[in-house]
């Protein structure tokens, strides 16, 4: 009853605040974009457009960020998620290389994620476009793959891969809030494990924990898949705000 719509408004401060990968220290993408209209899609309208530029304040639409206490959940999931991830990957990365960062990947993204959904109450996790996965268990599946799908076309629109950002209050399950999803770009810190041109090295050892991988032959600028967070609701009696 007390389900809000949070316009995309109040969101931008996701696309800066969260920065998803595996590993990386390379620069953001400069990526090939040009402002597209907004996609036709089947599922448009359970899917905030892309969010236009407004941070912290609330001027956006009238409706206020920082009254959104599920929101404020997924967001400090998701950056945590994404900063220790990170973290640990460019220490790999330094340490021993890609090929070793491939062994610290493959343990540490799955421990991390769920340290942080204990930590923060939430479901959260990446997914790969579809066949494009890496991990089995990230392909995506239904909200999330209608969701990717709405990006992809978005994307191949013109528009960046890493501001992809859908915000889904409505036709959720019962005991969920918010549904979050935001657009992972392919940057040049990851070809050396996405790319076309994988070293033989680093490719034995991805194929040597994913044999059927199919997370390689991304190019910079690339929507190479999203981080999705699922906020739970209080007690349906007291949903609101506190
Ligand atoms: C050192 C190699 C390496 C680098 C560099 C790397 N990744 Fe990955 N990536 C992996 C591995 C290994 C997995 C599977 C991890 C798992 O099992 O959860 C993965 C999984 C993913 C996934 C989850 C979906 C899937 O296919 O399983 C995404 C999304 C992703 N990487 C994006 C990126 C992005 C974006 C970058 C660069 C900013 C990047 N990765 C850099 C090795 C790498």
């Amino acid at each position: 009853m007390n389900q809000r719509y949070v316009r995309a408004a109040s969101l931008s401060v996701l696309a800066a605040a969260l920065l998803v990968a595996c590993a990386q220290d390379a620069p953001p993408v400069a990526a090939p974009a040009a402002p597209a209209d907004e996609a036709p899609a089947t599922d448009a309208d359970a899917v905030a457009p892309p969010a236009a530029p407004a941070d912290d304040a609330d001027d956006g639409d009238g409706s206020p960020a920082a009254a959104d206490p599920e929101l404020d959940r997924a967001q400090a999931a998701a950056a945590a998620f994404g900063s220790r991830l990170r973290g640990r990957l460019q220490a790999a990365m330094a340490e021993g290389g890609p090929t070793a960062a491939v062994e610290v990947c493959h343990a540490e993204a799955p421990r991390i994620a769920e340290a942080v959904m204990a930590e923060h109450g939430v479901r959260l996790g990446r997914v790969a476009l579809p066949g494009r996965n890496r991990n089995p268990a990230q392909a995506a599946d239904d909200w999330q793959l209608s969701t990717l799908e709405i990006f992809e076309q978005r994307v191949a629109g013109g528009e960046p891969a890493g501001e992809q950002l859908a915000l889904i209050r409505d036709h959720l399950p019962d005991g969920v809030a918010l549904r979050m999803m935001r657009g992972i770009a392919t940057e040049p810190g990851c070809l050396a494990c996405h790319g076309s041109d994988v070293a033989p090295d680093v490719r034995e050892a991805i194929l040597a924990n994913y044999p059927h991988d199919g997370a390689t032959g991304f190019a910079v600028g690339d929507l190479r898949g999203a981080l999705w967070v699922e906020v739970p609701g209080s007690d349906p009696a007291t949903g609101g705000s506190p």
